[in-house]
């Protein structure tokens, strides 16, 4: 499941979106439709799959310590998914123990750029931290978003809230929060260069070559757009069936008929 990231246009997108978020420490949305690959993204831009692991482990310090204190003082920033029945004092909790981790990391980095006997501690490495992304954003409930809004009066943190299309009206009702809303960003599925681009990777890992020239690639192009309609997950979901339909019939070649196939194994519903 885990394959390369992929750096494309909407995720540079949302860097940019991310960047003004923390530039003008205001409180951004970014909703966009199951799939399309809002959390990946956002993870990447905290360098989240490197920071997390080590700070849950948080042992003995090592020689990997430089790396991950310069990962977090280049980021700055805290990604934090609430549980589904999330208690908005727990979450505040949780959100602390964050910030304090990748402050710390980030003022280790600092000082290690100082000359020796010029050591000056931050009073509160928490100021280091930049933005906050919390994914999942609909399972907020109205006295965590007040927290939050609370939070972001008080110390000015950057937020960014990440959920399906329909959060940002949610908000809507939660006039004191959507006064601070400074912006609003829709995330998008693959536009049709960057799916010609991502399904070029599948061929190869299929072992095959994509020509979209070719008549029956290019039919199997259509299919795939028609059914996946840009859509990461379901890219990434139809590729395993399609491998499935190739070996039980012995086939060569992924047809339009091979990619109906294997789509009608699977629970498209989106
Ligand atoms: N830039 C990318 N490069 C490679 N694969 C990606 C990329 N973005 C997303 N994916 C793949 O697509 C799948 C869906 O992405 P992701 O979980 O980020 O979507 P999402 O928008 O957060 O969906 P949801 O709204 O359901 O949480 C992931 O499993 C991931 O493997
Ligand atoms: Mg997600």
């Amino acid at each position: 499941m885990n394959q390369a990231f992929i750096v494309t246009k909407e995720h540079r997108r949302f860097t940019e979106f991310a960047n003004a978020v923390r530039k003008e420490k205001t409180i951004g949305i970014c909703h966009g439709a199951a799939g399309v690959g809002k959390t990946n993204s956002a993870r990447r831009y905290a360098n989240w799959d490197a920071l997390e692991p080590y700070i849950n482990a948080w042992g003995p310090r090592g020689d990997h310590d430089a790396k991950h204190y310069a990962l977090a003082n280049r980021s700055r920033t805290v990604f934090y998914t609430p549980e589904v029945l999330c208690r908005p004092k727990d979450l505040m909790h949780d959100i602390d123990h964050w910030q304090i981790k990748v402050g710390i990391c980030a003022d280790e980095h600092l000082r290690s750029l100082m000359p020796d006997g010029e050591v000056v501690r931050q009073n509160d490495v928490t100021r280091l931290v930049e933005l906050l992304i919390i994914d999942e954003a609909e399972r907020l409930t109205p006295t965590a978003l007040e927290l939050l809004r609370d939070r972001h009066d008080r110390t000015h943190l950057a937020m960014i809230l990440i959920g399906m299309p329909g959060v940002d009206e949610r908000f809507r009702h939660y006039p004191q929060l959507y006064s601070r809303l400074g912006f609003s960003h829709h995330y998008r599925a693959l536009g049709r260069e960057e799916l010609l681009f991502v399904l070029d990777r599948h061929w190869k890992r299929l072992g095959r070559t994509l020509d979209p020239d070719d008549f029956t690639d290019a039919q199997a192009i259509a299919a795939i757009e028609r059914i996946t309609r840009g859509n990461f997950r379901l890219l990434e979901r139809l590729f395993p069936q399609i491998n499935r339909v190739l070996k039980i019939n012995q086939l060569d070649t992924i047809t339009d008929d091979v990619i109906e196939a294997a789509a009608s194994i699977l629970v498209i519903g989106n």
